[in-house]
Parts: structure tokens; C-alpha cells; sequence
């Protein structure tokens, strides 16, 4: 049994959350886990670039190259298994996951999410879009939230949250900045940490 739980990093856009992983990983902030594979469902993703300068197994899987979802599914799947992996974590993962993929994977797949959720999330709520919502609302904060992922669009099991002001002159732009810098980026690599670590603590118990 591998020392590390064997992770699997979702993308579909810039990366920055994929960056605060492998930089933790790189200082050693994530000893429990290891990225193994980072699976894009945009083959222009500039993540896979962050990937491959660091070193880590990439892939591609896009939702048009396959006739059903089921087969978009069975494409990741093959480079889950292919690759040993433990546990997954959407940074910023853009695609829809069905039930049938998420139950082959209870508490074992993270999300990050740029709103404290349950405000601002759900179908519909992703990037700036998120921001602009909460912008609209005005609230006077807002924040990031890493959550288990289940059948339900951010629905799951909520791990860890974190909250920043929102400013008078904000634009969704320099919300979103904030909520990067000052939540996910911190919130991600502390979330993985703990669910890697518990995932290697219920293996020794199983054997
Ligand atoms: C991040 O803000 C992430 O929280 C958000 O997309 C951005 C991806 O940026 N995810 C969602 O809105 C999911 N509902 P990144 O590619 O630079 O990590």
C-alpha cells in the first residue's frame, strides 16, 4: 500500500488552485498526498501547461469528442484508473459529473468554490459569475468554500470556509482576485491535506 494517497487534479481554465496544490506539494504542505495526473476537459487549458512544467501526467478529455455523457464519463474513468488514483479534486473543473460518477466516489472528490456556500452556488454559478451575483446582492462578505462533491452541484459535505470583506468600489474582477489569493488558494491545499491524510488513516484500517 502506497504512502502517499494518489490524487487526480480536475481542470478547465487557467489553474491558479492546480498552482497552490502543486506549490504546497512542492514545500511539502501536502504529505500525505501526491498529484499523480492532472485531467483536463479543455485541451487549451493553460493548466495542463502548469502541469507539465511541474513535472505531472496530464490528459485530455473532452465532452464533444464523445457521443453521451456516459462515455465522456468512461474516458476519465480509464485515466483515473490507469493512473491509481485515490482521490480527486475539481480546481476549477468546468464539466458536469453525473450521479453514476460521483457515487464511485463518496467523499473522496473536492471541490473549491468561490462563494461561502449555500449563498451564490449551485447550476449556473461558476467564475465571475459567482461575483457578479454576489455583487448585485450586496454583500458585504463574501468568500471560498472547499466541499465534498456528491450528486447534488455544490451540495456536498462542506470542509472548510473562509470569508473576505467586500469593498464599495469592487468590481467582480477584484472580488474574485481576493477570494482567490486570501481563501482558495489556502483553503485548497489544507482541505487536500486533511482528506488525503484521512483517506491513508481509513487504508491502514482496512488492512
Ligand atoms: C476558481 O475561482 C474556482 O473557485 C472557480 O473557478 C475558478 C477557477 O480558477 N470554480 C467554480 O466556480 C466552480 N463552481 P483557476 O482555474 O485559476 O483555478
Amino acid at each position: 500500500m502506497s504512502d502517499r494517497t494518489r490524487i487526480a487534479v480536475l481542470v478547465s481554465g487557467g489553474g491558479t488552485n492546480l498552482q497552490a496544490l502543486l506549490d504546497a506539494q512542492q514545500r511539502g504542505q501536502l504529505p500525505s498526498g501526491e498529484i499523480v495526473l492532472v485531467l483536463s476537459n479543455r485541451a487549451d487549458a493553460y493548466a495542463l501547461e502548469r502541469a507539465r512544467k511541474a513535472g505531472v501526467p496530464t490528459a485530455v478529455t473532452e465532452r464533444r469528442q464523445y457521443p453521451t455523457q456516459a462515455a465522456f464519463e468512461e474516458a476519465m474513468l480509464k485515466e483515473i484508473e490507469s493512473h491509481g488514483v485515490q482521490m480527486l479534486i475539481l480546481a476549477g473543473f468546468l464539466a458536469i459529473l453525473s450521479e453514476d460518477f460521483t457515487r464511485r466516489f463518496p467523499e473522496r472528490i473536492l471541490n473549491v468554490h468561490p462563494s461561502l456556500i449555500p449563498a451564490f452556488c449551485g447550476k449556473g454559478f461558476y467564475g465571475l459569475k459567482v461575483h457578479e451575483a454576489a455583487l448585485a446582492r450586496g454583500v458585504k462578505v463574501s468568500g471560498a468554500t472547499v466541499h465534498f462533491v456528491n450528486e447534488i452541484p455544490d451540495g456536498g459535505r462542506i470542509l472548510l470556509q473562509k470569508a473576505v470583506p467586500v469593498l464599495p468600489d469592487d468590481t467582480p474582477e477584484t472580488l474574485q482576485k481576493r477570494i482567490m489569493q486570501e481563501c482558495e488558494w489556502v483553503l485548497l491545499p489544507q482541505a487536500a491535506e486533511m482528506v488525503a491524510a484521512s483517506l491513508l488513516d481509513q487504508n491502514e484500517k482496512e488492512i
